[in-house]
């Protein structure tokens, strides 16, 4: 059963002042990201599998995320993709990835960012959380997006001063779905592929029945983005299996608040770490009916073995 708390009995100057500090925290992230990679940046230590590395700079991005976070607003509780979480007593969690993108970033390829968001309920159970405000910063790119629930989505360009050590923030821009309708053949979609081989194998299959039938696929390496992309109208969806909260808080507030729908794999589900769905609604529906079949049928037999 879905506990899905409102975001909306957050009221909204605080849902305000919560957004510009997602932002505060986005930016200044992004910005020690950005400014302090160190040219020899190598992998620290490795998580979930050994594809899954984590560098310095994501263990210093967290570490900024949290002090500020626990000087700024102490009796909120945190989730963060390193360092896990603390609980609060104000019902509000910041759910933070200090680096989203890290093999992009660990390769030096642009398409990273820092995905800050703050959300009610408790973001370690799908579905029982609800982001209430959300900051994306791509120092690389120049951009942030932003949200807060009932607030809309923006965009505005992010200027990162490598000199002076200052950012500067372009105007808001309003961001929008594409609106595509459901044809398959029309639609570039996004996805991303897990740090488990295992489930690598079920990716690879299901991108390959479905690349032949949409427009074209990308794969950009950092999820937050892709959502914000979705968000943006750049992309018309976006599909993977294996992201965690802190991948998706802040870009899916950003999806819904563009006029998107953001969904697990079943009509009306929420979002988990087994599926991820977004895009317009015609969009959602068309890829929904076509992902479905192909990701409710077993795991492939191992060579040797044939199935019965
Ligand atoms: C990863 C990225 C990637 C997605 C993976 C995520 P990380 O996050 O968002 O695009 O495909 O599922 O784990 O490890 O770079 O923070
Ligand atoms: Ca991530």
């Amino acid at each position: 059963m879905d506990r899905h708390p409102d975001p909306g009995l957050v009221p909204e100057p605080e849902r305000r002042a919560l957004e510009a500090f997602a932002v505060e925290l986005a930016v200044a992230a992004g910005r020690l990201v950005h400014q302090e990679r160190p040219d020899d940046l190598g992998v620290r230590r490795t998580k979930t599998s050994e594809l899954d590395v984590v560098t310095l700079m994501d263990e210093r991005s967290e570490a900024l995320l949290r002090a500020r976070i626990a000087e700024h607003r102490p009796a909120d509780g945190i989730l963060g993709e390193e360092e896990g979480s603390r609980t609060g007593s104000s019902g509000l969690t910041w759910v933070l990835d200090p680096i989203d993108g890290t093999v992009n970033y660990l390769y030096d390829l642009p398409g990273y960012a820092v995905s800050v968001a703050v959300v009610v309920g408790d973001p370690g159970i799908p579905g029982a959380w609800a982001p209430v405000a959300g900051a994306v910063a791509s120092p690389t790119t120049g951009e942030l997006f932003h949200a807060r629930a009932g607030g809309g989505a923006w965009r505005r360009a992010l200027r990162v001063d490598t000199h002076t050590g200052t950012d500067s923030l372009g105007p808001p821009r309003p961001l929008a779905v594409s609106e595509p309708g459901r044809e398959l053949g029309g639609l570039l979609v996004g996805t991303g592929f897990s740090y488990d081989r295992e489930r690598r194998v079920q990716q690879a299959r299901v991108v390959a029945d479905l690349l032949p039938r949409v427009r074209d696929v990308r794969r950009s390496g950092a999820a937050a983005l892709d959502l914000c992309h979705v968000a943006a109208g750049r992309l018309d969806g976006y599909y993977e299996s294996g992201v965690q909260a802190w991948d998706i808080a802040a870009g899916m507030l950003c999806v819904s608040e563009a006029g998107g729908l953001v969904s697990g794999l079943e009509e009306g589900s929420v979002p988990s770490p087994s599926f991820v769905l977004a895009g317009g609604r015609p969009a959602v529906d068309g890829l929904r009916e076509a992902l479905r079949p192909l990701l409710l049928v077993g795991p492939p037999s191992p060579p040797g073995e044939h199935p019965a």
